[in-house]
């Protein structure tokens, strides 16, 4: 049986390094985009995915994606939700927009998508959630308060959606990415960049494949006993 997984923010970055191994190991996949139209097509020219764009923030545009993608592909089984945005800034100079737009797209967003497939998991009990938050979650990290604090607020949700699912064979899992070698990470400027990946013990980057071998991982028919976990990718740096 072929099992349909959606991938938000899927094409950049580790969300398209996801749906080319999820694509490999020979899923269906789909990857949703938003505002980067260009590297959009520029992805499906490439892999032949199948791109949906539409904003995650929005409740309504997500539920009617959502039911787009099931009437051309069929349920969806694996849900990632990578979407994410930064909006750095110290709190003392963080803006209501700032702190705003952080969490509406990388929490909202994730209550929008799993709202959208999880009746449909529940009723074929079977679905596998993977939610991508970060080290900064669990470090905090300066300048971001709104960030980390969606990121913790993932790990929240995740673990909460575990327990419901559960009964159900719905999994909800956790992937803490370190700092990686993507275009979010490379607009943190170089010198403070420097010094962040001086604390790193592994001292580089990840790869977005490395993180996408955690998702990949987590989504298989055989990871069903995994549930509410957080797995940390970060080379070292922050073990909690
Ligand atoms: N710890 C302690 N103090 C620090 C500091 C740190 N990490 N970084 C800066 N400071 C100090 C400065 O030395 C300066 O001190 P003085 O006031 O005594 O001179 C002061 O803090 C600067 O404070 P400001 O409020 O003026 O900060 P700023 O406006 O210059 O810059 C910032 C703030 C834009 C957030 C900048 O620090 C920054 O870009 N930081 C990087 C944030 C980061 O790591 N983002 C990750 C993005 S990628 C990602 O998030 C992916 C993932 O999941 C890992």
């Amino acid at each position: 049986m072929t099992r349909t997984a959606l991938i938000t923010g899927g094409v950049s970055g580790i969300g398209a390094a996801t749906a080319k191994q999820l694509q490999s190991g020979g899923y269906s996949v789909i990857a949703n985009y938003f505002g980067n139209d260009a590297e959009a097509d520029a992805f499906h020219k490439e892999t032949g995915i199948p791109i949906f764009g539409w904003n995650v923030a929005d409740f309504d545009a997500t539920q009617q994606a959502v039911a787009k993608i099931v009437a051309q592909s069929g349920p969806i089984d694996i849900l990632v939700n990578n979407a994410g945005i930064t909006r750095d800034s110290t709190l003392h100079k963080m803006t209501l927009e700032q702190w705003r737009s952080v969490i509406d797209v990388d929490l909202g967003g994730c209550f929008n998508t799993c709202r959208a497939v999880i009746e449909s998991m529940r009723e074929r009990r079977f679905g596998r959630i993977v939610n991508i938050s970060s080290v900064n979650a669990l470090s905090g990290q300066f300048g971001q308060t709104n960030y980390s604090a969606a990121k913790a607020g993932l790990i929240g949700f995740t673990k909460a959606l575990a327990l419901e699912g559960a009964s159900r064979g719905i999994t909800a899992n956790v992937i803490a990415p370190g700092y990686t070698d993507t275009g979010m990470v490379h607009g943190v400027p170089d010198e403070i960049l420097k010094t962040i990946v001086s604390g790193v013990p592994a001292g580089r980057l990840a790869t977005p494949d490395e993180i996408a071998r955690g998702v990949v991982f987590l989504v298989a028919d055989e990871a069903a006993f995994i549930n509410g976990a957080t797995l940390s990718i970060n080379g070292g740096k922050y073990m909690a």
